[in-house]
């Protein structure tokens, strides 16, 4: 993001890499995976199972990232910004109690306890991939609802254009969010934004796990939106509250940085960061980068929803 640092992988990458790589790419490969002196791979104990039926057509038919690489490799800057912060420093988040506040133009608003949030909708496990603005990608197994479930119980009104997704505002709970304590801060709380049509698109998933398990606190505990084919920040973690609006949001990214990270931020290789390219992406536990697909490959699902908008302009 605004800090570039030059993609590292973690020690967990190197047990699966034994299985496909040739002894010499193997031995090349360990001297990358090294840790730097002082970073400890952060140990992520297994969370409470959580129940949910696969979703075969929703789901990619790739192996998932390794859960240990998905959960110690994060971008989470309420908990600083190198990647294994969040895994480190996030146990300080605390899920329970939770509320989810959902209004603006609707005309049912509700605040709902993170627990009947969780049995308003089937659970369905989905396998999707996660491509980062910065070039790493990976598929994880999210567990969740469509947003849409949610968004369509509150009855947006015809003025409702956009959604607007607020993370948690409360520094003794994230010390990113104590003034510039990492030497670098984003206009807190965290808000990202959607069209209504993108958060209401049967791709979009209200996420409270992954892995068969409740959502590690480092990945957006209790309940994070997860939008697979747009860059990995317009997944916005440990929200309190949804708001549907007439205007489109001003969002945390975008306005640090507006030339750098656009509203849409869909994943596309035709479109470059200013200041790196985004034709490849590297799949964290690979050894080698392969082509990003345009909208992370789930085109064929969303290309409508931009058939009439340039994408060069709209980043
Ligand atoms: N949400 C909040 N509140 N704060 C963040 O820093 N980082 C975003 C997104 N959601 C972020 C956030 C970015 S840049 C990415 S790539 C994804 O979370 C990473 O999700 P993961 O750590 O579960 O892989």
């Amino acid at each position: 993001m605004l800090i570039s640092r030059a993609p590292r992988f973690t020690s967990n990458d190197i047990t699966d890499a034994k299985h496909y790589l040739t002894r010499r790419e193997w031995m090349l490969g360990a001297a990358a995976l090294t840790l730097l002196p002082g970073e400890s791979a952060a140990a992520t104990p297994q969370g409470e199972p959580l129940k949910a039926a696969r979703n075969d057509a929703q789901s990619l038919r790739e192996p998932a990232t390794k859960f240990e690489s998905a959960t110690t490799y994060n971008n989470f800057y309420e908990f600083g910004v190198n990647k294994p912060d969040p895994a480190r420093l996030a146990h300080t988040l605390k899920p329970r109690p939770w509320t989810v506040r959902v209004d603006g133009l609707v005309h049912k608003p509700k605040t709902y306890d993170i627990d009947d949030l969780l049995r308003l909708s089937p659970l369905e496990e989905r396998v999707y991939a996660l491509r980062c603005v910065e070039g790493w990608s990976m598929i994880i197994p999210w567990i969740g609802f469509p947003l849409a479930s949610l968004l369509k119980r509150a009855e947006p009104t015809g003025q409702a254009k956009y959604a607007e997704f607020t993370t948690l505002l409360d520094p003794s709970q994230f010390p990113g969010q104590r003034s510039s304590l990492f030497g670098f801060s984003l206009d807190w709380p965290y808000t990202e934004g959607l069209r209504l049509d993108e958060a209401l698109h049967p791709l979009t998933l209200l996420t409270v796990g992954m892995y068969g398990q409740v959502l590690p606190n480092q990945n957006g505990a209790p309940v994070r939106v997860v939008v697979p084919w747009k860059y990995g920040f317009k997944s916005a973690k440990s929200i309190v509250r949804i708001r549907l609006t007439s205007e489109q949001p001003a969002t945390a990214w975008n306005k640090a940085a507006p030339q750098e990270y656009g509203f849409y931020s869909n994943v596309n290789p035709a479109v470059d960061h200013p200041r790196w390219s985004q034709a490849t992406e590297r799949r964290i536990g690979e050894f080698r980068r392969r082509p990003t697909l345009p909208f992370n490959g789930y085109a064929d699902q969303v290309a409508p929803l931009y058939a009439s908008l340039d994408l060069k302009k709209y980043y």
